[in-house]
């Protein structure tokens, strides 16, 4: 008799709402439409090099699709770069055996940008690899979609709908923060849904000057309030040029002792920019002589439920890793396409980045509805 084939899921990365959704679509489709056993790794690729294992099957796929955040854990950390008793080691061996020892079929992994490099380098390294994107900052490349995107969307935006009221009452500036280091699609769509007077994303660098004009502009005509949404990433003009320089030679770096020089000094300059929004805040009103605060939106973004767009998303998603793992196609991420779905090589993924064109519809639209973008 045939043995019944295992396939194993893990989370990795920053989590998003929708992980949950994800794991028990595919869960749910390998084991009653398939006919495979489900495992899970707790703690991303940390915990598939230890072999903490989770069996998935019968009541434990149950109850967990409106739940936020990942039953199995997460981590930042990658297969080949793992901080162990306070040294760096290469953990790949390390999961090649303890995949082995599980008996998969195959993998999949779920998470964001970092997590498609890492999941290839293990198709690399020989396993049999099936990935869906996830990460709120919708950054993910050839994917129309990714997990945890529309519910962060929804948090954020009525963040601003709520920051406008007060706003108003008090004639301030409110700078509101919304995730989001190297991709601006959360800041923006939130703030065009959310009617923000400025929006500032990494793709559009801005001038504090063109912003202030802006907001005096308004007060001109007798509005004294403006809510400015700002990703964490955006920079002002100047600071983007230094940052564009900094990332040119981490990827110019020729081996392992420059990519450390040029990598430490790229996290510099990220440590040196992590008041910026304070900083235009206080630029704000200096500039203008209207009244600024400051509301960092930070985590609430990625906690609890999913909204229905994402348990869609996630369920579909996680239906058709299931069929791949089945048919054995693998080293692929499944993309959303429209209303369906297409597997995609990884190598078309890893190591790329979504972000806003400066020609798109969301940004040509705030564009033509009167929003500053800063430029
Ligand atoms: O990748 C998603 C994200 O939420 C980014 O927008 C944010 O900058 C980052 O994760 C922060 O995550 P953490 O503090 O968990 O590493």
């Amino acid at each position: 008799m045939a043995r019944t084939k295992r396939v194993g899921i893990l989370t990795a990365g920053g989590d998003s709402p929708g992980l949950n959704a994800a794991i028990r679509g595919l869960g749910k489709a390998a084991i009653g439409r398939h006919r495979m056993e489900v495992v899970g790794f707790r703690d991303g690729f940390r915990g598939l090099a230890d072999d903490r294992r989770v069996r998935l099957g019968g009541t434990g796929l149950s109850g967990i699709l409106t739940v936020g955040g990942t039953i199995l854990g997460t981590s930042r950390d990658k297969p080949h770069k793992m901080a162990v008793d306070g040294q760096v080691v290469d953990r790949t061996a390390e999961i090649v055996r303890a995949y082995e020892r599980a008996g998969l079929e195959a993998l999949v992994c779920i998470g964001g940008g970092g997590t498609q490099r890492s999941a290839l380098r293990l198709a690399r390294a020989g396993l049999n690899i099936v990935t869906l994107p996830k990460t709120i900052d919708n950054d993910v490349a050839v994917t129309d979609a990714t997990i945890g995107f529309a519910t962060a969307l929804e948090i954020a935006t009525e963040a601003i709908d709520r920051l406008h009221s007060t706003a108003h009452s008090h004639h301030r500036i409110i700078v509101a923060e919304v995730m989001g280091h190297r991709a601006g699609w959360l800041a923006l769509g939130a703030g065009l849904a959310g009617g923000a007077d400025v929006i500032l994303i990494p793709e559009i660098p801005y001038n504090v000057e063109t912003v202030a004009e802006a907001i005096r502009r308004r007060s001109h005509h007798g509005t004294n309030f403006s809510i400015v949404a700002v990703a964490e990433g955006a920079r002002e003009r100047e600071d983007a040029a230094a940052y564009r320089a900094a990332e040119a030679r981490v990827g110019a770096a020729r081996d392992a002792e420059e990519k450390a020089v040029a990598v430490a000094a790229l996290a510099a300059l990220e440590a040196a920019h992590l008041g910026n929004t304070l900083r235009l805040a206080h630029r704000l009103e200096e500039l203008t002589g209207l009244e600024s605060r400051v509301t960092i939106l930070g985590y609430v973004q990625r906690g609890g439920t999913p909204s229905p767009l994402d348990r869609l998303l996630a369920t579909r998603l996680g239906d058709a890793g299931a069929e791949l793992v089945a048919s054995r196609a693998f080293s692929v991420m499944v993309a959303a396409r429209g209303d369906g779905t297409e597997p995609v090589r990884l190598d078309r993924v890893a190591g790329k980045r979504k972000v806003v064109p400066p020609d798109h519809t969301w940004v040509a639209a705030a564009r033509h509805v009167g929003t500053c973008l800063g430029d």
